[in-house]
């Protein structure tokens, strides 16, 4: 049976909720700076979507990290595979995640993170799985909360692929 991708949360619905999201953050941070930290590559269209709704000004930056696992679920043990090129010390930083499933890799990441002394860290995520945490963070902002589905689409891939769908999508016809 070919694959085919169920829509879980359409290109209206998500663009609009980023909008939200994008206000939120423009009033919480109103005379600040906030420094955007894209997990790449999953976080990238997310981040490029918030970062042109929010009003106040904006840097950004990226890192890549992987974590081992058996595909389907994170180790815990994370690899940072590209390092931010900037200094976080004093900034009012926010990590863009594209899903927080287990909490596993952003448990770890807030710690790294926490040590190189930003002014504040905060996670958005355009999906979170509550059903599927085993480790507790605080997420500050959440664009959806999903069921325990394995979703596609803005950004998020299925043996890499599926990353550019304009929506939220399940893989449906997969052995
Ligand atoms: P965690 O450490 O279990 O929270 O892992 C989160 C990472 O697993 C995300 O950044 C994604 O890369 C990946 N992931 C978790 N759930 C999904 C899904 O439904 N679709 C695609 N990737 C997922
Ligand atoms: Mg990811």
């Amino acid at each position: 049976m070919a694959e085919t991708i169920k829509v879980l949360v359409s290109e209206k619905d998500v663009d609009a909720r980023i909008e939200e999201l994008g206000r939120q953050i423009s009033e919480d941070y109103a005379g600040k700076q906030v420094h955007l930290i894209c997990i790449l590559k999953g976080g990238v269209f997310f981040m490029c979507e918030l970062a042109k709704r929010i009003t106040v000004p904006v840097s950004m930056d990226f890192m890549c990290v992987s974590s081992y696992g058996d595909g389907t679920s994170s180790s815990g043990i994370v690899k940072i595979s590209k390092d931010l090129d900037e200094t976080l010390e004093g900034k009012d930083v926010i990590i863009v995640e594209d899903i927080i499933d287990s909490g596993r890799t952003l448990y770890y990441l807030m710690d790294v993170l926490e040590k190189r002394n930003p002014k504040s860290l905060k996670l958005c995520t355009l999906l979170d799985k509550p059903e599927r945490r085993v480790k507790d963070i605080t997420v500050d902002y959440i664009g959806f909360q999903i069921p325990d589905e394995f979703v596609v689409g803005y950004g998020l891939d299925y043996a890499q692929k599926y990353r550019n769908l304009p929506y939220i999508g399940v893989v449906e016809g997969v052995e």
